[in-house]
């Protein structure tokens, strides 16, 4: 029998019964137990979201650590994380769509000025603002990887002048200018009016949107961020949206989570909060990976979606 440690985040292991039913139905002698309980001491395999810091470490018999999201950033904040075990992250298409699909949503409401409309049909006023176009907004998508590529083509479909910006060269083709490195991060931040961070949490990209980052941004520029809320200087950001510098903001994460009740950001209409929805794992699409990576390691073989823990995305 393969036993299965699992957590998800919540006390209750609220998804367990769901990931249990997906997982048998594709591999055979499985059992899932609460990471919290004694016996998944034993466990072959982890397969967790925000586990407590130091447990895994005392799973003795571990093979495989499964993150229950594409993001690990909630694993290697552990300082005693197993370093000899292999951490594999999902890599769900399913959340690349979703996520997109949240994206497009923000920077639409954006373009067609839909806090504005709405606030007009709350007090019963019909008038209109002039339409803004796709043209007079170049995007800025930070992150392509996964999920920050299907971003850009769909926007770039959309009709959006689509720069992109990541740690290599990379090639998005013709439809989408493409920076790497420090150089390139100034000249994409200076050039777009609309900047969508989907970037992994990395020694490298906590705090990268500072106050001078959000002052290099054109005035007027809006700000979404779906990557993590670390990466921001929420400060810096909130102070940009209140003078005016930028239009506003969507953000789907946060620096702490749940946003606490006393955080200024609730008070500031121009920014949309989002309480870490963009995209959710989603056990349907994701067992197949899953039972995939499990039976690999099992066999003695390398998975797919290997995170590389020195780069830690
Ligand atoms: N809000 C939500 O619901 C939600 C859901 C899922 C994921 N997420 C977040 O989205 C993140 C990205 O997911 P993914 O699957 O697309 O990740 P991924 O496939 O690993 O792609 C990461 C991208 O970021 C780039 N990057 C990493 N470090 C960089 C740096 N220092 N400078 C410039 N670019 C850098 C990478 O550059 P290279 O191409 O050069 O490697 C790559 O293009 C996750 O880590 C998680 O934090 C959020």
């Amino acid at each position: 029998m393969i036993t299965i440690a699992y957590h998800d985040g919540t006390p209750e292991n609220e998804k367990q019964i769901l990931w249990a039913e997906r997982l048998t139905a594709r591999l055979k002698h499985i059992r899932l137990v609460p990471l919290s309980a004694p016996h998944a001491e034993n466990a072959d395999i982890a397969l967790v979201w925000r586990p407590p810091a130091g447990r895994l470490r005392q799973l003795n018999q571990l093979r495989l650590i499964v993150s229950l999201g594409q993001g690990v950033d909630h694993l290697f904040s552990d300082p005693h994380l197993p370093d000899n075990v292999p951490v594999v992250r999902l890599v769900d298409p399913d959340m690349s769509h979703a996520l997109s699909h949240w994206v497009i949503l923000a920077l639409l409401d954006h373009l067609r000025d839909g806090p504005a409309y709405r606030l007009a049909a709350a007090e019963r006023r019909f008038d209109s603002l002039p339409q803004r176009q796709t043209a007079q907004m170049p995007v800025a998508v930070y992150g392509l990887g996964a999920i920050g590529r299907v971003i850009a083509h769909r926007l770039a479909a959309l009709g959006f002048a689509v720069q992109g910006w990541s740690r290599r060269p990379r090639d998005l083709g013709r439809s989408i200018h493409t920076y790497h490195g420090e150089q390139g991060f100034q000249n994409i931040v200076s050039s777009c009016r609309a900047h969508i961070c989907i970037l992994p949490l990395t020694a490298h990209t906590t705090n990268l949107f500072s106050a001078d980052v959000f002052a290099a941004m054109p005035a007027g520029s809006y700000f979404i961020n779906a990557g993590r809320g670390h990466q921001v200087e929420e400060d810096a950001l909130l102070n940009a949206v209140r003078t005016g510098h930028l239009a506003g903001a969507a953000l789907d994460v946060f620096v702490e989570e749940p946003l606490p009740d006393t955080h200024p950001f609730w008070k500031e209409t121009r920014i949309a909060i989002w309480p870490h929805v963009a995209a959710q794992t989603n056990p349907d699409t994701a067992a197949d990976q899953v039972a995939q990576a499990i039976s690999i390691v099992l066999a003695g073989g390398q998975p797919e979606h290997i995170v590389d823990k020195v780069r830690g995305y």
